[in-house]
């Protein structure tokens, strides 16, 4: 859809995008100026409060480190607010196409009584201003505004990649019927659908305005997406139902607890013998303790991220095994072992 920002809401979402981008040269310096006093990897302790015990006054003492973290924090602190003040500066002009798109030809399906989950509800994550369902157009200001314009440009197109990758991880060919569970505002679907054109996709959420986004990329591009507001935990779907169950970047937003529930869930609607495909985060066991700090420091300390911790130490092939999948495995993509990827497979016979 094209719109255009005021100048005001532009030059706002530009400087914080590039003020993410600028300040993370500042990690260089502190890496560098840290780098005399770190002991050798394999002489650090193991486990994160060791970790933070060892590492964190010794890099919180580095001036550039100091001012890499007031940028990353007052970034995070500010995109949804400045997101929002962007958006309202243009509303009368884009709601009319907003609303039409997000209905027309098809609208996703409502939920009655919505499941919101203490862990979700309301929560701000990554900091951004009122959560997933903060404000009235908030799957278009997360999913365009603060998605696209903010964050993508920082990544050279890298993350809608990624989220490729884990589609064509899927040992699946010509999927009939695809299940994504927390598909947000739609980055991932577009990846399946792209690696799948032949599939019919369904995509469920628990925010019912970042499936509208969803639902306005798909009118818009004419896809036949079934985009419905359902927790994963109890997504409404007959048993065996689908060739491959996925999602991406919804489990580290889990506490394990849900996590687990959301698996039993795949492998319920996971036709015999087909796949669940879960992308996320790197496992924390695959980095060197020094980078196991800093993962831990800007995403679990202060990245708005308060389940990350948990899903980034829990062995996700172990839980699926758990969950009663036949085979499970959890790697990470590629020489960055990033993102990791869990396979499960639901066994013929039960
Ligand atoms: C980081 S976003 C997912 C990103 C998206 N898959 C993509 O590729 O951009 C996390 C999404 O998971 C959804 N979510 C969190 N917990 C959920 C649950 N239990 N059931 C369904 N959706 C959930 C959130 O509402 C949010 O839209």
């Amino acid at each position: 859809m094209q719109y255009t920002l005021h100048q005001h809401g532009r030059a706002g979402i530009e400087f914080l995008s590039d003020l993410r981008l600028m300040s993370d040269r500042l990690e260089q310096v502190a890496d560098a100026r840290a780098a005399q006093h770190i002991p050798a990897d394999d002489s650090l302790p193991d486990d994160i409060a060791g970790l933070h015990r060892t590492l964190t006054p010794l890099f919180e003492d580095i001036p550039a480190f100091r001012m890499l973290r007031l940028c990353r924090d007052w970034t995070l602190e500010a995109h949804g607010r400045v997101a929002i003040t962007a958006f309202e500066e243009i509303r009368e002009a884009v709601s009319p196409e907003l609303d039409r798109l997000q209905t027309t030809p098809r609208r996703p399906r409502y939920a009655e009584n919505p499941a919101k989950p203490d862990y979700w509800d309301g929560f701000e994550f990554h900091k951004s201003a009122g959560g997933w369902d903060g404000h009235d157009y908030m799957g278009f200001v997360h999913g365009e505004l603060i998605h696209r314009k903010m964050v993508n440009p920082n990544f050279a197109g890298l993350i809608y990649a990624t989220r490729k990758s884990v589609a064509a991880a899927a040992p699946v060919s010509n999927p009939a019927r695809i299940l994504e569970i927390g598909c947000c505002s739609g980055q991932y679907t577009q990846g399946v659908a792209e690696i799948f054109p032949h599939a019919k996709i369904s995509a469920c959420d628990l925010s019912a305005r970042q499936l509208e986004q969803a639902q306005r990329y798909a009118n818009e591009h004419n896809l036949d997406w079934e985009l419905f507001q359902a927790a994963g935990e109890a997504t409404g779907q007959p048993d065996d139902n689908f060739d491959l169950v996925t999602s991406y970047a919804m489990f580290h937003e889990l506490p394990i607890t849900a996590a687990k529930s959301v698996l039993r869930e795949c492998l319920r609607v996971t036709r015999p013998g087909g796949y669940t495909v879960i992308g996320d985060v790197k496992a924390y066991h695959a980095f060197s303790r020094m980078e196991r700090w800093a993962n831990d420091y800007w995403n679990q300390e202060h990245g708005g991220d308060p389940f990350w911790r948990e899903y980034a130490s829990t062995n996700l092939a172990e839980l699926a095994l758990d969950a009663g999948f036949a085979e499970a495995s959890w790697e990470g993509l590629g020489p960055a072992q990033y993102p990791f990827v869990l396979i499960a497979r639901k066994g013929t016979t039960t």
